[in-house]
């Protein structure tokens, strides 16, 4: 059983993933932890506690970074994933229970020292909190059994400017940070998550087949509204969306279904390629340029991914 730290931005996909997790008997949640992306950090904090709630599960939320490392603070765009992060859920049901006093750096810090080698980080939104974790315990990456991140691309293009995939363009320093740690990484970005399209009826049916139980009504709900933005801006996926998110706890339960290549990756900090991630795909040339020293951590990067198989995986 995987022991998982599932930071997190929700979010539509956010929320597919978090659900895939909790309903695999091989990951074992311990505990999530939020950040700022596609709403407020508060926001995602209050849907973690709720989305976990409502099926049942008491699993700690530790809220994290409000804003980015170092690059000023944005706006979350509402018309992707909705005002409140859930495609602008109608209404919602109180639940018991409140966010851990300790923040999401903290918590990454104290689980990793108390389960050493054991955790395996699935982060997928903006990766401010284990920019913070990196800097308040530098031998992090030590106690870390792995990193699965979703973030940026290599091959296809961005999805916020040409070359930058949301999560890095969110916090590119942060994002640098994590690539250069020396962790065991593994980088899920849109070169396989724009491979795994999941159609909107595929969440009306997963409701029925739960009797419209809270949990799957509600992810229902937002996966329509997500569908919806997916319909306006590639209509040629037809009423459908791209699995993000949940692409990284496939990764840890059936890596096979994955073409990796292992290379240095570095993130664009600045100017109009900012949030580029690039990768040395000979993976160990020595480059004249200072940032690609031969020394450097290598990420295993997603390059190619059997979609067929991931979305039978999804749909079991
Ligand atoms: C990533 O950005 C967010 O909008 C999604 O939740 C996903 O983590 C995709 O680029
Ligand atoms: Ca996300």
């Amino acid at each position: 059983v995987h022991k998982v730290i599932f930071d997190t931005d929700p979010g539509v996909d956010d929320a597919m993933a978090l659900y895939f997790a909790l309903a695999h008997p091989e990951i074992e949640v311990i505990g999530i932890t939020t950040t700022f992306g596609n709403v407020t950090v508060q926001q995602a904090t209050a849907n973690g506690l709720y989305l976990s709630r409502i099926c049942g599960r008491e699993i700690p939320v530790a809220g994290g970074g409000a804003v980015p490392l170092m690059k000023a603070p944005g706006t979350p765009p509402g018309f992707i994933h909705g005002d409140d992060g859930l495609g602008n859920l109608p209404s919602r049901v109180a639940v018991q229970g409140q966010a851990e006093s300790q923040s999401a750096a903290e918590f990454i810090v104290a689980m990793a020292r108390a389960y050493p080698g054991e955790i395996s980080l699935v982060a997928v939104g903006p990766f401010v909190n284990l920019g913070l974790a990196l800097k308040l315990e530098p031998e992090l990456p030590k106690l870390i059994k792995q990193v699965i991140m979703m973030a940026g691309t290599v091959i296809e293009p961005g999805n916020v400017s040409p070359v930058a995939e949301a999560n890095v363009w969110n916090d590119p320093h942060a994002a640098d940070l994590v690539f250069t740690a020396g962790w065991n990484l593994v980088m899920v970005g849109l070169d396989v998550t724009h491979r795994v399209v999941m159609p909107a009826t595929y969440f009306t049916q997963l409701a029925e087949h739960h009797q419209h139980h809270l949990a799957m009504d509600t992810l229902n709900h937002a996966a329509q509204f997500y569908c919806d933005f997916y319909l306006r801006e590639r209509p040629d996926l037809g009423h459908a969306c791209f699995g993000h998110d949940i692409l990284t706890f496939v990764y840890l339960v059936a890596p096979q279904l994955f073409q990796t290549q292992d290379g240095r990756v570095r993130v664009q900090l600045e100017g109009l390629g900012n949030g580029q991630t690039m990768m040395d795909r000979h993976g160990g040339l020595q480059y004249a340029q200072a940032g690609w020293e031969k020394h450097r951590p290598q990420t295993t990067v997603c390059m190619k991914v059997d979609a067929e198989q991931c979305l039978s995986l999804i749909k079991q």
